[in-house]
């Protein structure tokens, strides 16, 4: 792809722009045109190499030409289908396919258009679970510190990033309390996949499970490895402590794999690698490799048993939504699949994964540097604040990165890169040099 002639842009004043500060973005915007592969085109012709997969999403990386052709054909085909009491052919087969790859008896799945939404649901079908199984009492749900579960009134409500929650403080889920993080630095600064200390911080679930007493307890959520909080990898036994105390007191378990899910951690889900089983678990963005927009919530089949006892006329769980299952996010989710299939995406990602971990780690010691940290193709770099400017030092590199041509994530004073799933060895060098230039050009 070679570079493209600059675009004119429109008025960038209407659009109210998500998590930006619009303000400054509009003095000086950042427009991507184009999409190839590893690379975007940049308004001003320039060639981008997406360190970030979009967003943690185009696992594929971008416009690739079966995911594309696929769901043109379905556009013309047939462009839209209620999913209440009708349904179409590609939603029923993506279920099937998206199943075979959960672990367990994760084996119905319940179509939303993102993870946002699939976090409300699943709490939802938590809640909703306990009430037909007789335990409606059982209405509390447990997140963490750090958590990021989208930004519905559930989600931030079990979420944990104090920047999401502070302007809706007061009106939050009742009934919601949170684990301890696991990141800290005395303890798992520069830790090579998942640290060796911290599975104990799982036991503060018992304190807070007999706080509130067993029986109230519904749910609790994590995400397997923290991704916007600045990509946390759970400490080696952590997770399997949080399942055992979930068992012990009826607890549901969700593993929140919207990041996660789709080969980024070198296995179909994060569950897979790190051997625990969720009851429930929420996917989004890899499910259509970021094409179309899409969420589901896979829920095990005892649960999902739950919901159809009563006759068969009756609907089983009042919930869904008006482009669940739509056709083109069905269209694009299986060729997204076929792809991974295809191309061996999630083996490429587990054969990377080390690879990336030492051009990463290479960083260390680069003025700033106080951590850094990776998971399969997940990684972080964390820097020192700026006295007085918490944020700044990041968004500094970030905007270097991207006038160098390399696309980084920034959360807080973190760098993170999730890069699409097709990268190679080079371009991983290529990012990871791009980011020491950035960071030691950076005051
Ligand atoms: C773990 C997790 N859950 C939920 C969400 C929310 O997804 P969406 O932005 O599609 O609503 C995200 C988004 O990054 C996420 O990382």
């Amino acid at each position: 792809m070679s570079p493209a002639a600059p675009v004119t842009l429109p008025d960038l004043e209407p659009l109210w722009m998500p998590f930006t500060a619009n303000r400054q973005f509009k003095k000086d915007p950042r427009l991507l045109v184009a999409a190839e592969g590893m690379y975007y085109t940049a308004h001003d012709g320039r060639r981008i190499l997406d360190g970030i997969a979009g967003l943690w999403c185009c696992n594929a990386g971008h416009c690739h030409p079966k995911i594309v052709a696929a769901v043109r054909e379905q556009a013309g085909r047939l462009d839209y289908a209620t999913a209440f009491n009708l349904g179409h052919p590609a939603a029923f087969e993506l279920a099937g396919q998206v199943a075979a790859l959960a672990p367990g008896s994760l084996d119905h799945v319940f179509f939303v258009n993102s993870g946002s939404e699939a976090v409300d649901t699943a709490l939802k079908i938590a809640l909703a679970y306990h009430r037909a199984r007789g335990e409606a009492q059982r209405t509390r749900l447990i997140g963490r510190e750090r958590g990021y579960h989208g930004v519905g009134f559930g989600g931030i409500s079990v979420g944990g990033i104090v920047a999401n929650r502070r302007m809706f403080s007061a009106s939050m889920l009742p009934g919601v309390d949170h684990l301890p993080h696991t990141h800290d630095l005395a303890h798992n600064a520069f830790s090579r996949g998942q640290p060796a200390w911290g599975a104990h911080l799982a036991d503060d679930l018992e304190r807070i499970v007999a706080l509130h007493d067993p029986s109230t307890i519904a749910a609790v959520i994590v995400e397997p490895v923290a991704g916007s909080a600045g990509v946390l990898p759970p400490p080696a036994g952590y997770l399997e402590r949080l399942r055992a105390i979930c068992d012990r007191h009826g607890i549901l378990l969700i593993l929140d794999e919207v990041i996660t899910g789709f080969g980024r951690t070198g296995a179909n889900f994060a569950a897979q690698t790190f051997g625990v089983q969720p009851d429930l678990m929420t996917v989004a963005k890899g499910i259509t490799s970021g094409v179309v927009p899409m969420g589901a919530v896979l829920v095990d089949r005892r649960i999902y048993d739950a919901f159809m006892t009563g006759p068969d006329y009756a609907v089983g769980f009042f919930h869904g939504y008006t482009y669940s299952g739509h056709p083109l996010a069905a269209a694009a989710g299986l060729a997204a699949l076929e792809v991974y299939r295809e191309e061996g995406l999630f083996e490429r990602a587990r054969r990377l994964a080390p690879v990336f971990e030492e051009a990463l780690h290479g960083l260390r010691g680069c003025r700033h540097v106080i951590d850094i940290r990776n998971l399969g193709l997940m990684g972080a770099v964390e820097l020192a604040p700026r006295a007085g400017e918490p944020t700044q030092r990041a968004m500094d590199v970030f905007r270097r990165c991207y006038d160098a041509g390399v696309l980084v994530r920034t959360t807080g004073d973190i760098l993170a890169l999730t890069p699409p799933l097709i990268i190679s060895e080079s371009e991983i060098a290529q990012i990871v040099d791009t980011l020491r230039g950035a960071i030691q050009a950076t005051a």
